[in-house]
C-alpha cells in the first residue's frame, strides 16, 4: 500500500519526510518521492527503487510532502512515481488508492490542452485541482472532489501558500500535532518520532495544516469537530496498527481487501477451452477453490497443479489450454519454472498475481493484480482472500455474468466479531500435538489450507482430507488426542459431512465444527461449534477460512511462536 507523509513547520521539511517515508517502507512500495516548497518555487525528487536512493541529495524548504508508491496504474518507474505537479509547476498532489473515473477525467483534461507525464490514475488530481483555484486552496480541493469516483486520501501543496490540504475517503490519513510544526501521513509510524498527537480523520474530512495550527471540514466545507488522541505506541506497535501482530493486521484487513477487489474490473485478452492452475501453498489452496468456481459458474474444465510437481512433468498441452499461474510474491521459484514451461510449448498464461511488476507478472502473456495490499506476516492469508475474490470476478467474467455479490465484506466482518470464542477454544485445545481437519466439495481445499495455517505458525501437525476419505485411512488416527476441525457448513453435501462427524464422534474424537447459524443439530455431536452467518453456497469458503486463520493464529500465539517469522519458512521462496 502506498505511503504519504506531509509536513510544514519551522524545520528542514527534506530530511525529516525521508525518515518518514522509511518509517513507511514496511507497507510495500516499488518507488518514492519527496515534493518540497521554498521561495515559492517546488522542488520534487522522485525514483523508482528504494527510499534510500532518495538520500543522494537534498531540497530546500520547510514544508513538503512524500510519498512511497506500490503501483496500481502504471508501472513502477521514475515518471509514474508521486507527487505529481501541473504542467506550471504550481501544484503538487500524493495519492493513496484508485480513482475510479480517472480515464473519462484524463480525456477530458487531454481535450482542455493538459498534458500528462505519468500513466497513473493520480495524475488527474493535480490537474482538476489547477483548473479549479481561484485563489483558496482548500476550495480547490473541494471542488476537485466532487469529480473523483473511488477511494482515496491524498495531500496538495502549492508552491505560494504556506498550508498543506489532505483528505480522507477510504484510505486512511492522520494529522500529527506539533508546536510550531504540523504532519499529516497515511499511518503514525511516519510522524511518531516528531510528535504522538494524532487527529485520525474520518471519511469524507479534508483537513489544512498551517505551522499555526489545523482545521477540520466536511467535504461541503462545514467545519468539523475534533478529538486529538495520545498515541502511546513505539514505532514497531504503530506499524502493527496497534495489533500484536501483523498477521492478525492482516486477517482483519480482509474486509476492506474485498471492498478494493470488487471496485476493479477484469477482462481477458484471450479465449481458452480448459485452465490449468499451477500455484504453490495458499495459493494452490486458492487455485483448488477456483476450479470449483470456475467449473461451476463457468462450466470450464479446470485442472489445479503444484509448481513444483508440474514443472517436471511432460504435460500433454493442447492449444485452447491456458495456464493460470497464481502467486502473491509473484516470485516463487516452481511456479515461475511453470509459466516458462508453458510457454516454451506455446501455450497461453495468465498470472494472478499481489506484487506489482515481479517477475512472473512480467513474464506471463497477461495479469490481473489482486487486491490485497503487502502481505508481512509469512503465513498467507489476506492474499488468499484477495485470490479468491479475483476467481470469483474470473468465474463470473468467463460465464459472461455479472459479480456483484452485496454485503460481503460486512459478512466477513460479522466472522471477524467471532475473534474471542475462537481465542477461547484456542486455549482450550493448544495443547494437542495433531489435529485433523475435514470438508467436502469448496470447504475441502479450506480444510487443507487451515491445516497448512496451523502447521506453519504453530508447529502442531495437522493433516487435511476429503471428509468422504476418512474411512479410508484417517479414521484410524481418531482418538481421544486428535481433534477434527470439521467444515460443516450448509451445502448440498452437508448431510454427508455430518455423517463422517458422526463417525469420528462414535470413535471417541473431538470434533470442532465450523457450520452455519441456527443449526443447532450440530451442537449435539459436535464438541464446539463455531457458527458464520448464513451466505450462498457459492461464498462459503471466504467466510469460512477467517476461523481457521484465526484458530491458527491465537494457538500459536498462546504456545509464543514466532508468528510473524515461522522458523524455516520463507515469505517469498525464489529457490527450488
Ligand atoms: C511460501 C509462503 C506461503 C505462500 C507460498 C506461495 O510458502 O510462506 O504463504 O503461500 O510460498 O507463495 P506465492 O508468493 O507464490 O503465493
Amino acid at each position: 500500500m502506498c505511503g504519504i507523509i506531509g509536513y510544514l513547520g519551522h524545520k528542514e521539511a527534506y530530511p525529516l519526510l525521508l525518515a518518514g517515508l522509511q518509517q513507511l517502507e514496511y507497507r510495500g512500495y516499488d518507488s518514492a518521492g519527496i515534493c518540497t516548497s521554498s521561495d515559492n518555487t517546488l522542488h520534487v525528487h522522485k525514483l523508482q527503487g528504494r527510499v534510500q536512493n532518495l538520500t543522494a541529495m537534498s531540497l530546500p524548504g520547510t514544508r513538503g510532502i512524500g510519498h512511497t508508491r506500490w503501483s496500481t496504474h502504471g508501472r513502477p518507474s521514475d515518471r509514474n512515481a508521486h507527487p505529481f505537479a501541473d504542467g506550471k509547476n504550481q501544484f503538487s498532489v500524493v495519492h493513496n488508492g484508485i480513482i475510479e473515473n480517472y480515464l473519462e477525467l484524463k480525456e477530458e483534461l487531454r481535450k482542455e490542452g493538459v498534458q500528462f507525464s505519468s500513466d497513473t490514475d493520480s495524475e488527474v488530481i493535480v490537474h482538476l485541482i489547477a483548473q479549479n483555484y481561484q485563489g483558496d486552496l482548500r476550495q480547490a480541493v473541494l471542488d476537485t472532489i466532487k469529480r473523483l469516483q473511488g477511494a482515496y486520501a491524498f495531500c496538495v501543496l502549492k508552491n505560494d501558500r504556506e498550508e498543506i490540504i489532505g483528505v480522507r475517503n477510504g484510505s486512511p490519513l492522520v494529522v500529527g500535532i506539533g508546536v510550531q510544526e504540523n504532519f499529516l501521513a497515511s499511518d503514525v509510524s511516519a510522524v511518531i518520532e516528531h510528535t504522538r498527537n494524532v487527529i485520525y480523520l474520518n471519511d469524507f474530512e479534508c483537513a489544512r495544516i498551517t505551522r499555526e495550527g489545523v482545521d477540520i471540514r466536511t467535504f461541503q466545507g462545514e467545519p468539523c469537530p475534533f478529538n486529538v488522541k495520545e498515541v502511546n505506541w513505539n514505532l514497531e506497535q504503530a506499524q502493527k496498527q496497534g495489533y500484536k501482530h501483523f498477521m492478525l493486521k492482516e486477517i482483519y484487513e480482509q474486509p476492506q481487501v474485498v471492498e478494493d477487489s470488487l471496485r476493479q474490473s477484469l477482462s481477458l485478452k484471450t479465449k481458452f477451452s480448459r485452465l490449468i492452475i499451477v500455484a504453490c501453498g495458499t495459493a494452490f489452496y486458492a487455485g483448488l477453490v477456483g476450479k470449483y468456481l470456475i467449473e461451476t459458474v463457468a462450466k470450464i474444465p479446470v485442472t489445479v497443479e503444484i509448481a513444483s510437481e508440474f514443472r517436471y512433468k511432460e504435460p500433454l498441452f493442447s492449444a485452447q489450454e491456458l495456464v493460470l499461474a497464481i502467486s502473491q510474491s509473484g516470485e516463487t521459484a516452481d511456479t515461475l519454472a511453470a509459466v516458462r514451461l508453458a510457454k516454451q510449448q506455446g501455450i497461453g498464461t495468465l498470472g494472478l498475481i499481489n506484487v506489482v511488476d515481479s517477475t512472473i507478472a512480467r513474464e506471463v502473456d497477461q495479469v490481473i493484480y489482486t487486491r490485497a495490499g503487502p502481505e508481512i506476516g509469512v503465513a498467507s492469508t489476506k492474499a488468499f482472500t484477495a485470490q479468491l475474490l479475483t476467481l470469483y470476478q474470473l468465474a463470473f467474467y468467463l460465464a459472461g455474468k455479472d459479480f456483484k455479490p452485496l454485503h460481503l465484506a460486512d459478512q466477513l466482518r460479522a466472522v471477524l466479531s467471532l475473534n474471542d470464542q475462537i481465542k477461547d477454544l484456542a486455549q482450550k485445545y493448544f495443547h494437542y500435538q495433531n489435529f485433523l481437519y475435514i470438508g467436502r466439495n469448496s470447504q475441502y481445499p479450506l480444510a487443507l489450507e487451515g491445516a497448512l495455517k496451523l502447521k506453519e505458525i504453530s508447529y502442531i501437525h495437522a493433516e487435511a482430507y476429503p471428509a468422504g476419505e476418512l474411512k479410508h485411512g484417517p479414521l484410524a488416527l481418531v482418538s481421544e488426542e486428535t481433534p477434527t476441525v470439521a467444515l460443516c457448513l450448509q451445502d448440498s453435501v452437508y448431510q454427508k459431512t455430518f455423517s463422517n462427524i458422526q463417525e469420528i464422534k462414535a470413535r471417541g474424537g473431538k470434533v470442532i465444527a465450523i457450520a452455519t447459524e441456527e443449526d443447532e443439530k450440530i451442537r449435539s455431536i459436535s464438541d464446539d461449534v463455531i457458527y458464520l452467518p448464513k451466505v450462498e453456497e457459492l461464498f462459503l469458503p471466504l467466510l469460512a477460512v477467517i476461523p481457521l486463520q484465526l484458530f491458527a493464529y491465537h494457538i500459536a500465539d498462546i504456545k509464543e511462536c514466532d508468528v510473524d517469522k515461522p522458523r524455516n519458512l520463507a515469505k517469498s521462496v525464489t529457490v527450488e
